[in-house]
């Protein structure tokens, strides 16, 4: 039976449909508030607000779950690869055998990118960070692939050159930012190898390929591939929501991964680390910093919108991360300070009140740096594996009959009408 909720304003009573979600999550559908009363909802940040329904990824923040399309995250990271995680998460089911090959063999034709394209890196400033050049590369990629933008079965071939060339593209940034010759797709080596390969093989060293690094990538970027309605997917969903094409849409993704309340956390908590290593903070200096109301400064790696309690992925990269110091026999001194930081968080009022628990990107960066990437490459290793949700996202949207252009109000708070005064007459 159709439930309902009873709003009174200025009198009028008002029976609002309530919509109920799978998990048993429930809305309150005000889609006809305003033109019935005149009024609005006010809700900065969307903390309340829910933009759609999604089939792709349920998370409980209560309780610490979080599910691609009903498959915890914890089965996923153990059984799956990264590949196949972006399949389920595009096609809402997991593949057969035969889509899975289908899929590695369009991964591995899209690979090479235009040699056109190299022209834009190499022109950038030497400095310029990754993911300004990655999302100017993506928002580019409209113009030097125009076709396959419209056709269901084209559509899908755009999904899979998109997550193939994102990894090409990085590591070439990465390549040609050390000024060291750019290294090729190989066909032999599936999604992840290729790019460990792209990014480090030398001509003098030749990388030797690990499958435990393979292995950690995979859960890196399995860890990674969707958060449901973040900051970066909003994004993705908002410009969407124009009609615009899906690579100019994921480049305003990128773009707002970038941002270090975001997905830049993963450089920030390492820049906060090397701050207590290399400057002599303490923890405990920093532990206060972040506490003061006054001092902008925060605990990067703490905190979540949704999770009140750990986050799951934070436990997955916290054990990886033992794996790869393990395997690397790598004795990172950031690795002692996070721990330090981490325990005496937990323990801190503080941070027990508001419910801060360490986030997936605490541990992440000593796990990349373990990998070998360096500190400004690490956004750009979450917005590869973040790319199938923004593309699950994407199509979900522009298929959804419910879907309007994106186009919140507000609430004016300026000056009330006023004359034009001419510039001679102003005091
Ligand atoms: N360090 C110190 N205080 C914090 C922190 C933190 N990391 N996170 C939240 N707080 C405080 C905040 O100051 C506020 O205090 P008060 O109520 O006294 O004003 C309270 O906790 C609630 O915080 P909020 O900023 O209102 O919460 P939010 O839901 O708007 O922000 C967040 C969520 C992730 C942006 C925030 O926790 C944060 O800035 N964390 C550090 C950055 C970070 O690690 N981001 C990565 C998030 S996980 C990857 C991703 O999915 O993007």
């Amino acid at each position: 039976m159709k439930e309902f909720v009873k709003l009174v304003i200025d009198g009028k009573e008002l029976s609002l449909p309530v919509i109920e979600g799978s998990e048993g999550e429930k809305a309150i559908d005000i889609r006809s508030l305003r033109q019935e009363t005149g009024y609005i909802t006010f809700d900065p940040g969307f903390g309340n607000t829910g933009t759609c329904r999604s089939t792709i990824t349920y998370m409980d923040g209560e309780k610490g779950i979080l599910r691609y399309r009903g498959v915890p995250i914890e089965q996923l990271a153990e059984h799956s690869t990264f590949v196949e995680t972006a399949f389920l998460l595009i096609s809402g089911h997991l593949p057969s055998r035969e889509e899975l090959t289908r899929t590695s063999v369009y991964l591995n034709d899209f690979s090479p990118l235009h040699e056109n394209m190299k022209a834009f890196y190499q022109n950038y400033p030497p400095k310029a960070h990754p993911m300004g050049i990655l999302s100017a590369m993506v928002n580019a990629m409209r113009s030097f692939y125009p076709e396959l933008i419209d056709i269901e079965e084209d559509m899908n071939k755009t999904y899979l050159r998109l997550i193939s060339k994102i990894r090409t593209m990085s590591a070439m940034a990465y390549r040609i930012s050390l000024g060291e010759k750019v290294v090729y797709p190989r066909p032999d080596l599936c999604y992840c190898a290729n790019f460990l390969n792209m990014m480090f093989d030398n001509v003098v060293v030749p990388y030797r390929m690990d499958d435990d690094m393979v292995r950690a990538l995979n859960v890196f970027w399995i860890l990674h591939a969707d958060h449901e309605q973040n900051c970066s997917t909003t994004a993705v969903r908002v410009v969407g929501s124009g009609k615009v094409n899906i690579y100019s849409a994921i480049s305003a993704g990128i773009s707002a991964l970038w941002g270090p309340l975001h997905g830049g956390a993963n450089q920030a908590v390492v820049n906060m680390l090397e701050k207590i290593h290399n400057d002599g903070m303490t923890v405990k200096e920093c532990i206060s910093k972040a506490k003061d109301s006054n001092d902008p400064f925060r605990l990067y790696g703490f905190g979540h919108r949704v999770y009140k309690t750990h986050d799951p992925r934070a436990k997955i990269m916290k054990k990886m991360c033992d794996i790869i110091l393990a395997k690397t026999k790598r004795k990172d001194p950031l690795l002692d300070i996070v721990q330090r930081l981490e325990e005496t968080a937990l323990k801190d009022s503080y941070f027990k009140d508001k419910n801060l628990y360490p986030n997936v990107d605490f541990y992440s960066g000593i796990v990349l740096r373990a990998m070998g990437i360096p500190t400004n490459m690490f956004t750009v290793m979450f917005a590869i594996g973040r790319l199938p949700g923004w593309i699950a996202q994407w199509k979900e949207d522009v298929a959804d009959p419910e879907m309007r252009i994106s186009r919140p109000r507000q609430v004016y708070t300026g000056d009330q009408s006023r004359d034009y005064i001419p510039i001679d007459d102003r005091g």
